[in-house]
């Protein structure tokens, strides 16, 4: 089976652009793929995080992933930090990244512009850690949002580098960008993208927000002043209608090109009414499975640990052919 690695991080409430960009697409490959999910809690310190909350977001997002319907007799499900290796072969790979390559990052040159008061070195070089997390499992896929293409390309470049130094060490992954809802915009800001750590509350939707709350959120949804509020699909001219639309397809599987014809004498109403009933119906019986997973501590730590276990297992043996490349000395 090919080898399938993604992750969140822990640094808010898990949105809707996660679970449409990147979950949902996961809980499909479980049958035909080797997958590993994890909680990237090495890389949410990467900007201030509250230690308390930090715990809670790591364990709601493992609750969250079995609720989503991932499945821990089939896929791996791990949190970040149990697994030292990660660590380890970021340092490694440190090495291998160019100073030039990171300062290229658009993530990197927003982050640092929204936490002026705090661009730490591991900001920085984070995207070597995720080359890590996915070069240490040998993933030949890794499906992600949008905004993870240019991370996956560095990781691609990093692993190709090795390779041509040292011989095939690492397979060089592909990323897998689904067609629809591969950038989930902000509500309020839709030329931005949806993001769980955003400062304004309206700008996104969470999975386990209350769903009066997110009908309200979706109704207060940014379209255009449009006189004549046409309903199309044009991301560049129609942002928020589009995304409204994107939204609507995801969360009630059918294509964009479907649903707009059923839109031609309606109102931008009407539209909002519908997505927020089928955000509302694609997230209830996720909230409601969540709330028996997150009762139930005893099984979460059963789940982390045999994910951690299995995963170290398979993050072991490469870091064990990487420090043999470079010529570590292996230990007696
Ligand atoms: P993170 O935590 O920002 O997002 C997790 C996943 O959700 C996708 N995503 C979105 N998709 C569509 N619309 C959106 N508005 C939206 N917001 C987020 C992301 O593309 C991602 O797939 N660096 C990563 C975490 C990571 C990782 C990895 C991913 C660490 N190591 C190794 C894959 C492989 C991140 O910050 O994702």
């Amino acid at each position: 089976k090919p080898v399938v690695l993604s992750g969140c991080q822990p640094s808010g409430q898990l949105s809707i652009g996660n679970y449409i960009g990147a979950i949902s697409n996961w809980v499909k490959m479980q049958d035909t793929h080797d997958c590993k999910f994890m909680l990237v809690d090495l890389h949410a310190i990467t900007v201030r995080q509250e230690p308390q909350k930090l715990t809670e977001a790591t364990l709601d997002g493992l609750a969250l992933y079995l609720a989503c319907g991932l499945d821990p007799d089939k896929s791996t499900l791990f949190i970040q930090s149990h697994v030292p290796e990660h660590a380890e072969l970021a340092w490694v790979l440190n090495c291998y990244t160019q100073m030039g390559e990171l300062n290229r990052m658009t993530q990197f040159k927003d982050k640092s512009q929204r936490h002026s008061g705090n661009i730490n070195a591991g900001l920085f070089t984070y995207p070597a850690l995720m080359a890590a997390d996915i070069l240490i499992y040998q993933a030949n896929e890794v499906p992600v949002g949008d905004d993870q293409k240019q991370h996956l390309e560095l990781a691609r470049n990093v692993a190709e580098r090795f390779n041509n130094l040292y011989g095939e060490v690492f397979t060089v992954p592909e990323p897998m960008i689904p067609k629809v809802g591969a950038r989930v915009m902000s509500l309020q800001d839709p030329t931005k993208k949806m993001s769980k750590s955003d400062d304004n509350p309206n700008n996104y939707v969470g999975l386990l927000e209350d769903p009066k709350k997110i009908a309200k959120k979706i109704k207060r949804a940014v379209t255009d002043s449009d006189e004549q509020a046409r309903i199309y699909f044009d991301p560049a001219e129609k942002a928020g209608v589009s995304n409204l639309l994107s939204i609507l397809s995801a969360a009630s599987g059918r294509a964009i090109d479907e649903l707009v014809p059923e839109y031609e004498d309606k109102m931008y109403g009407h539209l909002k009414t519908d997505v927020a009933d089928a955000v509302v119906a694609m997230l209830e019986p996720i909230q409601q499975r969540y709330q028996e997973m997150r009762n139930d501590p005893a099984f979460l730590q059963q789940v982390m640990k045999q994910g951690a276990d299995k995963a170290r297992a398979k993050a072991a043996t490469t870091l064990a052919e990487v420090y043999k490349a470079v010529g570590f000395v292996p230990y007696p």
